[in-house]
């Protein structure tokens, strides 16, 4: 990295699609999210896994088109690996960072890695989509590739993302939902007026996914130890990290 060239003039900007959406200011708002959430995944994880991550084998789980993948890779040197169902966000990352493995993945586990490979992962606004049943095999897939005593920073849509929607963005069924439902039921999903079409590599089910923090601690620790949880850490998501036991746990003598 040099000091006066960053990270979108070093890659470019994509082209429309996927988190980058046109409107008057996307480039703008592409890369100030692409830098506030790096900046929190990156705090967690360095928490974690130590300050030199450059050396280690860290996969992103649902990269989009790159939003995070640019500034980790280029200030960081990290992550060796991501994946996407989207071909169209995976063939353009291939050419766009070529020193990234990227890999376009299927909506259902398994992944194509093997057991154990990587040290940590992280995963941004992509739980907050997926429908109940596809949330904990997901999880314990994300289990099954990482290494014994290896990380896993996932982000979830808690409370602050549910009063963003609600109150701010007003959007259709989220207007009914209040922090209470959410306290209750510990996790709510809806795909009211969203359109799949919209979403290249998703082949159903794709809609809004919130879940409160204490319902990721009660139920998340099943396959995961959940050691530390950060609301709206992520911008408006919160930031929940996980670790693969050492040894033992219900998920960890699967793999
Ligand atoms: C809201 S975008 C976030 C992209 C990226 N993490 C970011 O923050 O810019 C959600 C991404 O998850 C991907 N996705 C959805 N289901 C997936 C799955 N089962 N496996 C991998 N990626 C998935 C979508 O294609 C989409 O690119």
């Amino acid at each position: 990295m040099t000091e006066d060239v960053e990270w979108q003039d070093h890659y470019g900007l994509p082209p429309f699609g996927n988190m980058m959406q046109p409107g008057p200011n996307a480039a703008e708002n592409f890369v100030r999210i692409g830098n506030e959430i790096s900046a929190g995944i990156h705090a967690a994880l360095t928490r974690h896994c130590g300050p030199d991550l450059s050396q280690k084998r860290i996969l992103e789980f649902g990269c989009g088109i790159g939003r995070l993948v640019m500034p980790l890779r280029y200030r960081h040197g990290y992550p060796s690996d991501a994946c996407d169902v989207s071909g169209w966000c995976i063939g353009y990352l291939k050419r766009a960072v070529s020193d990234v493995r990227f890999r376009q993945t299927p909506n259902d586990p398994p992944l194509h890695y093997r057991p154990r490979v990587f040290h940590a992962l992280y995963s941004v606004s992509v739980f907050t989509h997926l429908p109940y049943e596809r949330q904990r095999p997901w999880l314990a897939e994300l289990h099954r590739i990482l290494r014994p005593g290896g990380i896993a920073v996932v982000t979830t849509s808690g409370y602050r993302a549910l009063r963003y929607r609600r109150e701010q963005r007003r959007q259709p069924y989220w207007t009914g939902v209040s922090d209470e439902d959410l306290r209750t039921r510990g996790i709510i999903y809806s795909d009211h007026g969203v359109d799949i079409a919209n979403h290249d590599g998703v082949e159903d089910a794709y809609g809004y996914t919130a879940h409160s923090p204490d319902y990721i601690r009660d139920t998340w620790s099943d396959i995961f130890e959940v050691v530390e949880q950060i609301p709206a850490a992520a911008g408006l998501q919160d930031i929940n990290v996980l670790r693969r036991a050492v040894q033992g746990g219900k998920a960890g003598g699967a793999a």
